[in-house]
């Protein structure tokens, strides 16, 4: 493999027109930058300013009518993204609607699925997993024990230990499980996973695992984990921010029963854009579930006669609480028409090439102060490879960001790349790699 690969690369790849639909960064010379961050914050669609300021528009001609007479009418907008989102992460419509941000829609999915009993009242997660994850599932845990006070902690300012992992007063053990990887190794195996499924499974409530592990870029086998987890009576939910519109999901036929994400990643929707969430059909109807409940859930056909009963709607959308930001959801639209266009399929293929692209170069570059933690196995790993800098020694990332590269640098010690197959090119790639191989050896 040679940095030259690119060219052909380039010219063979069916999708290489997409990236004409993105706004690409500049540096200050001009030049595009080389932007690998779509995990952390997707390329802006030139379309989406159109999209947003027709509803800008609607709203100045039509105030409050907009509602009902915008061209695309507020009031049942959120469906208008829901069959394209379902497609992006293979579900039914009923099964997914967008609404709110992450860490909220994991809380209120807790709210209906995480319901422990003395028997079984443990969540798994993988250890690493993104502290908002950890914090949200140790404070339901704690919330379910009546355990308010690990949490005011924070008002001394110091860091607190939410009170997952101490033994609740009328029992031992801990209530949350996290996975870790073995000794000297940096990623979990899908065994090890399997395994600690059916040893702990009938004291777990719910595993709550990430599609793709936002550090070490390795995507876990859903499926695999959600038949295990079903097997010993578990709920199996994932968190999704860094699988959607990066791998091909197919949520409603593996059975998962609940899932989230953000949009702002892979799905282009921009900064802090509005969320995603899958509830598995099988649930659709489950009204006895406990949630939290606001308006946007209640009967659509009933919800303006402002009755004092909830009537939960049926599917994903009776988790909705309130009517949502028209803006976001225009953003979210103008993003997942282009998925529509791509497709998952097509765009996952190209992926696999340009992550594998990737990681032939880097592993041709001969030093010991760089290591790919991303497993090698595409099937288990979306675009982002994770480069592991010995000592720390941040200095290499800074180098490379001052010759245009966008990347990130996660503590303690990584270097998170992801070429994303809507806008990257291989010439990136290479560019990149090229760059990287520079700033080691100097
Ligand atoms: C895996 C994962 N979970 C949760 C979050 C938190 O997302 P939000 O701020 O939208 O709640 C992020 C944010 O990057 C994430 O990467």
């Amino acid at each position: 493999m040679s940095f030259d690969d690119h060219i052909e690369l380039d010219e063979h790849d069916p999708l290489r027109a997409f990236r004409e639909r993105f706004f690409i960064p500049k540096q200050a010379n001009g030049d595009d930058v080389i932007y690998l961050t779509g995990n952390s914050l997707g390329l802006q669609p030139k379309r989406t300013r159109e999209y947003i300021e027709q509803e800008l528009d609607d709203w100045a001609r039509l105030g409050v009518d907009g509602h009902t007479h915008a061209r695309h009418p507020w009031l049942p907008y959120h469906e208008f993204a829901t069959e394209a989102m379902a497609r992006v992460v293979g579900a039914k419509p009923i099964e997914v609607v967008a609404m709110n941000s992450l860490t909220v829609n994991l809380h209120l999915l807790m709210v209906s699925f995480y319901r422990p009993s003395p028997a079984r009242r443990r969540i798994m997660i993988e250890k690493g997993a993104f502290p908002s994850d950890r914090y949200a599932v140790a404070s339901q845990i704690a919330w379910h024990r009546s355990e308010p006070p690990a949490l005011a902690g924070g008002q001394s300012a110091k860091p607190v230990e939410l009170s997952a992992n101490r033994p609740p007063a009328d029992a031992g053990g801990s209530d949350l499980i996290e996975l870790a990887p073995r000794e000297g190794e940096s990623t979990l195996r899908t065994e090890d996973i399997i395994e600690t499924i059916e040893r702990e499974g009938d004291s777990v409530a719910l595993i709550l695992l990430g599609g793709v592990n936002y550090y070490t870029g390795q995507a876990f086998d859903v499926e695999a984990i959600t038949e295990a987890g079903h097997r010993k009576g578990c709920i199996v939910g994932f968190d999704l921010a860094h699988a959607a519109g990066n791998l091909e999901l197919k949520l409603h036929e593996w059975g998962v029963d609940l899932a989230a994400w953000c949009s702002y990643k892979y799905l282009n929707a921009g900064p802090g854009g509005i969320a995603g969430v899958f509830v598995h059909e099988r649930h659709a109807q489950s009204f006895d579930l406990p949630r939290f409940a606001g308006w946007w859930g209640s009967d659509k056909e009933t919800r303006f006669l402002m009755r004092p009963e909830f009537v939960p709607l049926g599917g994903a959308e009776g988790w909705q609480l309130s009517n949502p930001p028209i803006f976001q959801l225009a953003a979210l639209r103008a993003s997942l028409e282009i998925f529509d266009e791509a497709t998952m399929p097509a765009l996952r293929e190209k992926s696999v090439k340009l992550t594998g692209f990737l990681e032939g170069l880097l592993s041709e570059i001969e030093t010991d102060r760089i290591e790919v933690i991303t497993p090698s196995d595409a099937a288990q790993r979306g675009c982002q490879l994770s480069i592991r800098v010995r000592n720390a020694d941040k200095t290499l990332f800074d180098a490379i960001s001052k010759r245009g590269v966008i990347a990130d640098w996660r503590e303690p010690d990584v270097i998170r790349v992801a070429p994303v197959p809507l806008y990257n090119t291989f010439e990136d790639v290479s560019r990149f790699a090229a760059i990287l191989k520079k700033c080691i050896g100097e």
